[in-house]
């Protein structure tokens, strides 16, 4: 075990209360949206049963070991008294990049914040919309008169559709902003705002000291609800027998990869601050594990038997596959037609997830406020009012262009990118910057337990190798999707073809064109000048819709890009003043605890 960092702690520094606090704090930023929606939606559609190896082996060889790496640095940049990413960062390599890696540590939580408080606002109103007794109403309209069973699941899946559309503005831009739901989003908001004015200890872990075990006994219930339905045992059955052909699958690997990243909320910065705000020789060995298991816990208990098995046992399995939003958002308020006191469990589900959405949150503004804090000397009042208006300027475009939810899944898009990219430029800096050896020491000092012997060699070797074969295969297989989707010519025109296509086809079928010609006439009608040659009848009957199309889709595509431009944009903002703090405050405070002996071992 090696010697104490030396020197004395930086003044004034703020701590956490207790071991358990931070556990809990640190387990409330991982616990979120992520484990009870994204989870059993990713886990169902990338081969069930079979998901979990790959997930597993994401969270030995990336999850836990990106997790102490990250902990030791955190609680290595505190020594230096810095509490954000960009100066934990600076303090550990006086380098350029480490600025690069420090802006990338601010922009990820508080880009992701921008779009996951209006999916937080979602929960809290379906949670009041259940408790209210609407979606009771809503239903028992639906399926008046119905007796059919299937018809009546249909009726109710298909208004649960209708609400979630509605609500979330997703038929066309600006729908979010009718109803309740730009109160809710300045509700959550507040919410998270309040607490985080509070301070770290004051705030953020008596918040989630409260939160947490509510929410996890919440969960619980509604695990034994769930798991006394009779026949159960099917629905369990749909989600986790293995698919195994799904592991020859590379975006199945990716799938696991992503969604470890995104629920143990590790690699991009986050623990880097709420680490910062451990003492010296606190553990981190211990904590790290005790957090990160809980969210486990979580995410495969809770999260994987509760939404697709109920799904499956209730709507059938047509109703129990889907994308996140359509399991969480849709088919759960219609499971809940069909249970008994289905009002009390929705209403209870949703205010679970809220809770959970909200610690999570808390956990993206800290690391931009102590930020402000550490780099420009603002004062609490003016680093939250400064962060609030940043993420409601963020925020804003998110809600308004709700088309298809499409400026949301972009930056989505961009955050789990640059959430990977983040990840392997923290692990390569822990393993050969700092250096393994010398980093898992200092991981160790105080810890409860030794880190494994071959911690270094899998920090140094295995998992960047890992992350890099992750890395590289998804910008091959995803990216280039993405970029060509910003193109609003590229998009509109695929989407004019595809309403012209099986039109041409048919009018052809006796010619016996072939694929090919068929191709050549359609670019012909739906490339730029298409406007100009007038269609034959048998076509131009077609050309509203493909105009409608083209142009819905185009408009799409644009702001697509418009948000790829715009991130761009935060994030060399972020860089300039991850630059000026630096070279200003964070450079000064660095120096003078280095002038109180702290230093690296
Ligand atoms: N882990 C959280 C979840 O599972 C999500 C989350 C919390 C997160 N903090 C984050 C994601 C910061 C990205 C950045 O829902």
């Amino acid at each position: 075990m090696s010697k104490p960092a030396g020197g004395d702690p930086a003044p004034q520094q703020e701590h956490w209360g207790s071991k358990f606090g931070v556990i809990l704090a640190v387990a409330g930023s991982a616990v979120g949206l992520g484990n009870f929606l994204r989870f059993p939606g990713v886990a169902v559609n990338n081969g069930g049963g079979a998901f979990m190896i790959p997930y597993i082996l994401s969270f030995l060889l990336l999850g836990v070991p990106i997790c102490w790496c990250e902990w030791t640095m955190g609680r290595l940049g505190g020594r230096f008294g810095q509490n954000n990413g960009p100066g934990v960062m600076y303090a550990l390599w006086r380098r350029g990049p480490a600025k690069g890696i420090g802006a990338l540590t601010l922009f990820i939580p508080v880009v992701v914040y921008m779009y996951y408080v209006v999916i937080e606002a979602w929960c809290l109103m379906y949670a009041i919309e259940f408790f209210k007794g609407g979606f009771g109403e809503m239903f028992a309209d639906a399926t008046r008169g119905l007796t059919d069973g299937k018809e009546i699941v249909g009726a109710v899946v298909g208004k649960a559709g209708d609400y979630f559309g509605t609500t979330t503005g997703q038929s066309e831009n600006g729908g979010m902003l009718v109803g309740s739901l730009p109160w809710m989003v300045l509700i959550c908001f507040v919410v998270n705002f309040v607490i985080i004015y509070r301070g770290v200890t004051r705030g953020i872990e008596s918040f989630c000291k409260v939160a947490m075990p509510l929410l996890i006994f919440c969960a619980c219930i509604i695990l034994v609800r769930v798991l006394t339905l009779p026949n159960i045992s099917t629905g369990l059955g749909f989600m986790w027998n293995p698919k195994w052909e799904a592991l020859l699958d590379p975006q199945v690997w990716l799938a696991a990869a992503g969604q470890i990243f995104f629920t143990l909320s590790v690699g991009f910065g986050l623990i880097l601050c709420y680490s910062s705000y451990l003492r010296e020789n606190d553990d981190v060995v211990l904590t790290s594990l005790s957090a990160s298991s809980t969210n486990e816990f979580c995410e495969v208990i809770l999260g994987g038997m509760i939404v697709v098995p109920t799904a499956f046992l209730f709507l059938g399995a047509e109703n129990a596959t889907g994308g996140t939003f359509s399991l969480g958002f849709l088919t759960l308020p219609a499971i809940m037609h069909f249970m008994p006191f289905g009002n009390f469990f929705g209403g209870m589900w949703f205010g679970l997830l809220f809770l959970a959405a909200v610690t999570s949150s808390l956990s993206m503004l800290q690391p931009a406020i102590a930020f402000l804090e550490n780099g420009f000397g603002l004062k609490r009042t003016g680093s939250v009012v400064l962060l609030g208006v940043i993420t409601a300027i963020g925020a804003a475009p998110i809600i308004y262009f709700s088309h298809n939810l499409t400026a949301l899944d972009h930056a989505d898009f961009w955050c789990n990118f640059s959430m990977i990219l983040a990840a392997t430029a923290q692990v390569i800096m822990f393993g050969w910057v700092i250096g393994a050896a010398r980093g898992c020491r200092e991981a160790n000092r105080g810890s409860d337990f030794a880190l494994p012997k071959f911690m270094p060699f899998m920090i140094r070797y295995i998992t960047p190798t890992f992350l890099i074969v992750v890395l590289g295969a998804w910008t091959y297989s995803t990216l280039p999707g993405y970029i060509e989707g910003m193109s609003p010519t590229t998009r509109g025109v695929s989407a004019a073809t595809a309403v012209y296509r099986p039109v041409i086809a048919e009018h052809f079928a006796t010619d016996e064109l072939s694929a090919e010609q068929i191709d050549t006439r359609l670019l012909e009608l739906v490339g730029k000048d298409a406007r100009k040659r007038p269609l034959p009848d048998w076509l131009g009957e077609h050309e509203t819709a493909a105009e409608e199309a083209r142009e819905a889709s185009s408009d799409d595509a644009s702001v697509a890009r418009m948000v790829f431009i715009g991130l761009i944009v935060l994030y060399l903002f972020l860089l300039a003043l991850a630059d000026i703090a630096c070279r200003n405050n964070i450079g000064r405070r660095i120096a003078e605890a280095e002038a109180r002996g702290v230093r690296l071992e």
